[in-house]
């Protein structure tokens, strides 16, 4: 990871490097733990920076994203932080606006209709110039960090954000953006390359900006076909992973890289094969299944239900205590199997947080 800010300004040093080693697959003590959407609405100081601020304010505003990202640090013993963003901000880099309307998510008021739409993209921009906010947000937040624990940096996968850009918003079937797929398959090719040579910057951007770790998320991956999935998901991460690494290696930086593609049981094999350190997992696989298709190389993330926390708290133990038997203690890091709801308590999360080191320790010294 970077030592020096963009400026040439030493970071902090590093104090909990838990999840750098799983995720190198060297050993832990304990089982290196976060959570999907930690900073989100099911924490009130959280919803107390939103009503004062649009969603998109709080992404522009580095004082505002590092608070955010910092709330539930405040809260829990967690061993990672990530940047308060979202993935939507390449949609908009490339010129389509998004507005976050309360109650619905993210909207394209003018989604991708056609191939010829793609003229009015700017798939070529700048994205260091468009998006230096983000970076800002990163270098503040590290320093602020002062060392705590590493930060995570993100962005979507082509395909997610391909979807997004054609649904115009959430969508069940994802039908409009899988039509592409089988009717315009070489105009898909071309935005899919395009969004990964903006991605491949963007993440090596983050890392020199102070991202100590990456994640892509594809969260839309499990609405494909296998086949489609080879075809227009999987050389794109397999490129992202490639080219992320490569130029980083020119810069002797060298970042675990985690990839989440949501409900693609049938391609974790393949998955494990792009150069991504971590697979990241739903909660609809077993751990030993999964375990299984990516072999011994990788470490691991999840895969909690995210609903396993509207339990009791002796509930969320007993589910932790059985996720760690499966996965056992090394080359894994503890996760949801996706994001927080808005409707969940904090004191959920401290009891998994706990459960997750406690046990985990338990684990290592019998
Ligand atoms: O704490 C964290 O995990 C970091 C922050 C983070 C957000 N979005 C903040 C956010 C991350 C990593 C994301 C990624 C993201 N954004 C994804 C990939 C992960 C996934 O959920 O599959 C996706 C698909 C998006 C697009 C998006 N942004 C959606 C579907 C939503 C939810 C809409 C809703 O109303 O529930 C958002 C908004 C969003 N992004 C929120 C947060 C905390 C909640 C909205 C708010 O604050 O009003």
């Amino acid at each position: 990871m970077a030592a020096v800010d963009p400026s040439g300004k030493p970071f902090p040093p590093l104090i909990n490097d838990l999840i750098l080693r799983a995720a190198r697959g060297e050993k832990t003590e304990h089982v290196p733990v976060w959570v999907m959407r930690q900073a989100g609405r099911y924490l009130p100081e959280f919803r107390e920076v939103r009503a004062e601020n649009e969603f998109f304010k709080v992404c522009r505003t580095p004082e505002l994203a590092c608070e955010v990202t910092l709330q539930p640090l405040r809260r829990f013993d967690l061993d990672a932080a990530i940047i308060f963003s979202d993935i939507l901000i390449i949609p908009q880099a490339v010129g389509m606006e998004v507005q976050m309307v309360p109650g619905k998510g993210p909207t394209f008021p003018q989604v991708l209709k056609e191939p010829s739409d793609l003229q009015h993209l700017n798939l070529n921009c700048n994205v260091k110039e468009e998006l230096q906010y983000m970076l800002d947000a990163l270098t503040f937040t590290r320093h602020t960090l002062n060392g705590k624990v590493p930060l995570i940096g993100f962005c979507g996968g082509p395909w997610t954000l391909m979807a997004y850009m054609i649904e115009g918003g959430g969508s069940s079937t994802q039908s409009k953006a899988k039509a592409w797929l089988y009717k315009y398959p070489e105009d898909s090719h071309i935005l899919l390359k395009s969004l990964t040579k903006l991605l491949i910057e963007f993440l090596i951007d983050q890392v020199v900006a102070g991202a100590q770790m990456l994640q892509v998320f594809e969260s839309h991956a499990g609405i494909l076909t296998p086949e489609c999935f080879k075809t227009f998901l999987l050389p794109y991460i397999k490129e992202i992973a490639e080219g992320v690494k490569s130029g980083l290696k020119r810069l002797n930086i060298d970042v675990p890289m985690t990839i989440f593609a949501k409900d693609a049981h049938y391609g974790i094999e393949e998955l494990a094969t792009t150069g991504f350190d971590i697979i990241s997992l739903d909660w609809t696989i077993k751990p030993m299944r999964a375990r299984h298709e990516a072999g011994q190389k990788v470490t691991l993330q999840g895969n909690l239900d995210p609903c396993a926390l509207y339990g009791s708290e002796n509930d969320i133990q007993d589910n932790v205590k059985k996720m760690l038997k499966n996965f056992g203690t090394q080359k894994y890091i503890a996760n949801l199997g996706h994001g927080m709801y808005p409707d969940m308590c904090p004191e959920s999360v401290q009891t998994f947080v706990n459960a997750v080191h406690n046990y985990s320790k338990l684990m290592n010294e019998s």
